[in-house]
């Protein structure tokens, strides 16, 4: 057999053999059954020990290429495969379910299918999508990206931008934050796409198969899911009045080594809830006492519409155990999908890395885009204007609720972000209401699509983002006629009584 081999390589001789032969059965030159030359015979050719060639189709056993028995020697494995044309008389569709990759299976999948169904099907008053659509609609923005966006562009942004983004952006990002009391450097700062991109690469860079995530229950889903698709183990700790439960959490800390808490302080999705400073300080002691990372996501921020600030975890945070998420899509727009991750230097590398391999980089006409309208001061303008119409809507929102729905639910007000949290009287079950509210086009979202263990049956979360203010008293009035009629029918229909459960014994 003909094997040149260059014994001033580094790569060891064993495996330049075995590439070889590895190349030769590949490739057909060695067919199926062909069987290798002894390894003394092969050793004595190529002037090698024999225990070189011995190694060499140990690799190659190892590979399933090359199987040994006693008295045939080492010969190639047959191929699965017919080496003729008959297979072109078979071909069969792909069997997907075989190739695809064990994963939590999506729960949220039939809610979303069901919302896209009413929407397509009628106008609908939605108080499931967060995102405030007037954003495209002011003035300010339209004059100031007309004069400024297109003057400003250059080819080099639409070139592949640096992984970490544009270093304009991030230092007017670094900058930013700081009214947030963050005071970290640019370079400690990564442009994601949005806020979304920045948890899954924090997932793909932290949590692994078995891995413990600390969740609040209920949250955000898609995170939840983002630590499940790395196929982690969720933990939930219980969402109350301010914020999830700290002994709960202690709890959990002792008894498991968690590689990572998520945790949404401000303007809790969906609860609204926002966690007090004394709160953040515990939740920092316990991560700092139990040496757990804290992923703290902080979307809604800059979209306090009442009460006095509380400075993100971050800002408090003296010993880097907080990597810290943000984006602009609350404030300004979904669609733009630009973010940010802020990281201790002792681990940026790996998530930058993570973000080249997810899509090389983040737009860079979006990116400066964005740079623009932080720098220019018309974000905060912007923002003025969001926080005013979103604190009109919950006014509403909690208005009408209040007026006419006070025997029927229970609600705290937010003092920002888009979300109010309701908790339904009696035996109301919140899915069967939206079906009831949603053919008379009006959408929510039930409370058990955020939670781990379909709970807070009777729970929902009213976005008081997209609807428009004359809007929302009529969604409002068809919600409150749905909920009378259908507590009235539970009232009347009493839940049956458990029959007791006694052993087979
Ligand atoms: C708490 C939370 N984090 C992150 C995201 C994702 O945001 P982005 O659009 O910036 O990816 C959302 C979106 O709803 C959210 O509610």
């Amino acid at each position: 057999m003909r094997i040149s081999l260059r014994r001033d390589h580094p790569v060891p001789l064993y495996l330049q053999i075995k590439a070889a032969i590895r190349e030769k059965i590949l490739s057909g030159e060695l067919p199926p059954y062909y069987r290798l030359p002894p390894d003394r015979h092969l050793a004595g050719d190529l002037g090698v020990n024999r225990s070189t060639v011995v190694n060499a189709y140990r690799e190659l056993k190892a590979e399933g290429l090359v199987e040994s028995h006693v008295g045939r020697g080492t010969t190639v494995c047959a191929m699965e495969y017919a080496e003729d044309e008959a297979w072109r008389h078979s071909i069969m569709p792909l069997h997907w379910e075989r190739y695809l990759r064990l994963g939590e299976g999506e729960r949220g999948r039939e809610i979303t299918r069901f919302f896209r169904s009413v929407r397509q099907e009628r106008e609908v008053i939605d108080f499931s999508t967060c995102y405030v659509p007037e954003f495209f609609e002011n003035p300010r923005l339209h004059a100031y990206m007309g004069t400024s966006f297109f003057s400003e562009m250059r080819q080099e942004y639409y070139a592949h931008p640096c992984v970490e983004g544009l270093r304009s952006l991030r230092e007017a990002v670094s900058e930013y934050q700081k009214s947030r009391g963050i005071h970290a450097g640019y370079d400690e700062i990564l442009i994601t796409s949005g806020s979304q991109q920045a948890i899954d690469m924090m997932a793909k860079t932290f949590v692994g198969p078995g891995d413990m995530v600390v969740v609040e229950d209920p949250t955000y889903v898609i995170a939840r899911q983002t630590f499940a698709a790395q196929g982690a183990r969720i933990l939930g700790i219980p969402v109350e009045g301010e914020g999830m439960r700290l002994d709960i959490l202690e709890g959990v800390l002792k008894r498991y080594a968690p590689k990572l808490i998520y945790t949404v302080p401000t303007f809790h999705n969906p609860t609204g809830s926002c966690m007090s400073r004394g709160s953040r300080r515990r939740l920092l002691d316990l991560a700092y006492r139990y040496q757990v990372p804290v992923l703290e996501d902080d979307p809604f921020y800059d979209l306090r519409f009442e009460g006095d600030p509380v400075l993100p975890l971050k800002a408090m945070d003296h010993m880097e155990h907080v990597i810290y998420v943000s984006s602009l899509a609350k404030s300004v727009a979904p669609g733009l999908r630009i973010g940010w991750i802020c990281a201790p230097h002792a681990i940026m590398d790996r998530l930058i890395h993570a973000k080249k391999i997810s899509d090389l980089a983040t737009s860079g006409v979006v990116q400066k885009m964005m740079d623009l309208l932080l720098r220019g001061g018309v974000y905060r303008e912007l923002l003025e204007h969001m926080r005013s119409k979103l604190r009109i809507r919950r006014d509403l929102l909690v208005q009408c609720l209040q007026d006419s729905g006070s025997d029927l639910l229970e609600l705290t007000p937010p003092q920002g972000g888009f979300d109010l949290w309701c908790s339904f009287s009696g035996e109301v079950h919140a899915t069967k209401l939206l079906h009831r509210v949603a053919e008379k086009g009006v959408l929510f979202t039930p409370g058990e699509y955020f939670t781990l263990e379909n709970r807070m049956l009777s729970c929902a979360r009213f976005s008081f983002s997209g609807p428009r203010e004359e809007d929302i008293p009529k969604g409002v009035g068809i919600l409150l006629q749905a909920l009378r009629r259908y507590s009235r029918d539970c009232a009347f229909h009493p839940r049956k009584e458990r029959e007791e459960t006694r052993p087979i014994v």
